[in-house]
Parts: structure tokens; C-alpha cells; sequence
């Protein structure tokens, strides 16, 4: 089946639904919008058209707003949803209110229709008990801004279908995205896992006076800034020598931070009610013009980084097999 005859039914259009939605909407689904809040149902209405009008200035789109936006159907009208063949749920990460939300959904929808949450944190397996199929619910987990991230993980709970799972991996493909899958529900699934480790010991290195701020963030930018993005981890360490990271792994892991409790770094920045760029104070302060100017080039930087994520695929070298493709690589490689 293509997009065109799936309805999608995206409920809580915030922030992350609605750029959820538009990236539905660029796919060629219908999405039937439910924002459960009544007086929020403008603003989201509106999010949707900014990111749409700005996708159009950017070139990320081909045809213009109103072409995606007449097929969006918004409301706070649970009942709207009876059409939809996926539901993605993303309201407040707030363990109540999801579990009222999904009665609202389970009531309405058709036997076959497939159930998600974008939560970021509660398990899956926790939450599919909400519903009455709970084989066919799963997480699907996106990077804000959705329509132009790559990002997307299904994760399965403890009672989902792995065929369904296959299934939402195949469909993602059509959304854009490099699809993971998590076969067996963890808290923090893989991307906020692998990142939270980051987190941890870049705050023990600064609150344990190795560097500054802006040293570890330089080391984060310039090390791993220039792989990620093409190899990931793995393959990085296949580039590299796994030898060598054997033996270094044997001196160093004992020495990496397995600190279980936020850091004094980060929490006196919470309790002094820092909130980084949205108020100027953070792990770094900034007036309100700079705070303005980081939000715009960060912009502009996704959508560069997006470009050049593009050009090199997860599959970029199985591609170049198949279809001999020029990839207009240069001749000398720092590895060759
Ligand atoms: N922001 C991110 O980068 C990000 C990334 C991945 C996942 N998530 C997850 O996405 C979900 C939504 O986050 P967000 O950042 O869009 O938040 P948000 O605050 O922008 O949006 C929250 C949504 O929940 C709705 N809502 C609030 N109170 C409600 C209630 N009592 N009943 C029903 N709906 C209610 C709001 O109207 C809105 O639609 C959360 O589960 C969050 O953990 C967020």
C-alpha cells in the first residue's frame, strides 16, 4: 500500500507532532490531526504551516503548503480517528496522561489499526497494557524536527509483533527516515542511551576540573563531528584498528564515569532555573541577540547537515555496487 491510502491519526500536536505531521504530509499520507487540548488546536494548525512554508523556502518540499495541507484534518475530536490505520501518539510525557489518551484512541479505532508512542522514555511494554491489542502497538521514537531529521526508532515491547515491527521498518523508509529497530524494550532505547553516556562523562570531566565547557565541546565537535554522521560507531572502529580499542578499553573503562545521579554541574543549573538558550542561562549564558543567532545558524546547520547526510546513505556503498554509481569521492582518503 502506498502512503497516499494509509490515514495516519496523529494525536497531541505540540511541538514534536507537528513536525511529526508535516513529515507525514511531505510522505502523501492523509493525517487526521487530534490536538487534545482544545485551545492549542490554532497554534498547532499554525506550527504545521510554518514548517511546511519553510520546508517549501528551503527546497525540502515540491509543492506548496496548502497542496499538504489539504490533507489535514485537525480537531480535538477523538472520534475523528476511526479512518486512521496508524495512530502516533505524542502528548505530554506524562505516564496519566498517556494511558487517558490511549482509551480515547483504543474506543475508536478499527481492530487493525497499528498504535504508537513518541514518549521518550516510558517503556513500551508499560505502555501497550493501555490498550486492547497490544501486539500491535510499538514505539516510534523521531528527532524534532521530524520532516527533516533522519532519525526514527520502532521499538517493540514486550508483547508487540516483530511482522508489524517489519512492517512500520519498511513504511519509514517512505517517511525519510534510516529506520532503527529495538528489538527487546530498554529504557532510553538506543539513541538516548548512547547519548546519555556522552552526557555523563562530559559532565564529569568538567565537574572534575579536566576541562571547560568549551574544551569538551570542541573535543565532541572535531571527533566525533567528523564521523558520525557517515559511520557511526562500529564501523568507525573497523575504520580504525579494533585491536587497538580493545587493549584501550581494558585501561580505560574502569576510569569512565558510572556516576548514578546527575552531577552538581548540571543540577545547580536546574535548581537556579537555567534553561540554556530558552532563557539565556545555561552551561553556557547568552544575551538575547546571540541566544537568537545560535537558534538561527542551528537551523541553518540542520538543514546542511541534512544535505550531506543525504548524499551519503546507510547503503551508499552497496548502492555504488549495484548501480556503479559515480559518488564523486576523492581519489586520497585519510585512510588509504
Ligand atoms: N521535544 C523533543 O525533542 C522530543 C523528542 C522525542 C520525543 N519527544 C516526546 O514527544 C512527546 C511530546 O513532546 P513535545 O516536545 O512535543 O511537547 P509539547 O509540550 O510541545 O507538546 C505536548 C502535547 O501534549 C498535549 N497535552 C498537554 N497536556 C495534555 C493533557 N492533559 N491531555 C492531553 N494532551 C495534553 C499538548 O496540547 C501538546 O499537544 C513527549 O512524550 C516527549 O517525551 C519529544
Amino acid at each position: 500500500m502506498e502512503p497516499g491510502e494509509i490515514p495516519i491519526g496523529m494525536v497531541g500536536l505540540g511541538l514534536m507532532g507537528s513536525s511529526i505531521t508535516v513529515c507525514m504530509l511531505i510522505a502523501g499520507h492523509p493525517v487526521i490531526g487530534v490536538e487534545p487540548v482544545s485551545e492549542n488546536v490554532a497554534n498547532s494548525l499554525q506550527r504545521v504551516r510554518n514548517y511546511l512554508d519553510v520546508a517549501w523556502q528551503k527546497g525540502l518540499v515540491t509543492e506548496k503548503p496548502d497542496a499538504y495541507l489539504s490533507r489535514l484534518t485537525l480537531s480535538d475530536d477523538f472520534d475523528s480517528l476511526g479512518p486512521a490505520k496508524i495512530v502516533i501518539e505524542s502528548v505530554k510525557e506524562d505516564m496519566d496522561i498517556k494511558r487517558q489518551v490511549f482509551a480515547k484512541i483504543d474506543k475508536v479505532v478499527s481492530d487493525d489499526a497499528i498504535l504508537s508512542s513518541n514518549t521518550s522514555a516510558i517503556p513500551i511494554s508499560d505502555l501497550q497494557t493501555f490498550v486492547s491489542s497490544p501486539q500491535r502497538f510499538f514505539g516510534l521514537h523521531w528527532m524534532q524536527p521530524a520532516h527533516t531529521t533522519r532519525f526514527l526508532e520502532i521499538i517493540c515491547g514486550n508483547q508487540s509483533d516483530r511482522d508489524i515491527a517489519d512492517y512500520l521498518y519498511q513504511l519509514a523508509e517512505k517517511w525519510d527516515k534510516e529506520p532503527v529497530l529495538v528489538k527487546k524494550d530498554i529504557r532510553g532505547f538506543i539513541g538516548n542511551r548512547l547519548m546519555y553516556a556522552m552526557y555523563r562523562e562530559a559532565l564529569h570531566l568538567v565537574q572534575e576540573d579536566y576541562a571547560t565547557v568549551e574544551d569538551v565541546d570542541r573535543a565532541c565537535r572535531n571527533v566525533a563531528g567528523y564521523f558520525i554522521p557517515m559511520v557511526g560507531v562500529f564501523r568507525w572502529m573497523d575504520f580504525t584498528g579494533i585491536g587497538a580499542y580493545h587493549t584501550v578499553m581494558k585501561e580505560l573503562f574502569p576510569t569512565l564515569s558510572n556516576a548514578q545521579e546527575p552531577n552538581k554541574l548540571i543540577s545547580e543549573i536546574v535548581e537556579e532555573g537555567g534553561n540554556g538558550v530558552f532563557n539565556g542561562r545555561g552551561f553556557y549564558t547568552y544575551t538575547e541577540e546571540e541566544r537568537k543567532l545560535w537558534e538561527e545558524a542551528y537551523s541553518r546547520f540542520t538543514y546542511e547537515i541534512r544535505e550531506l547526510a543525504l548524499k551519503y546513505p546507510h547503503d551508499v556503498v552497496k548502492k555504488k555496487l549495484e548501480q556503479n554509481e559515480d559518488l564523486d569521492l576523492p581519489e586520497q582518503t585519510p585512510y588509504s
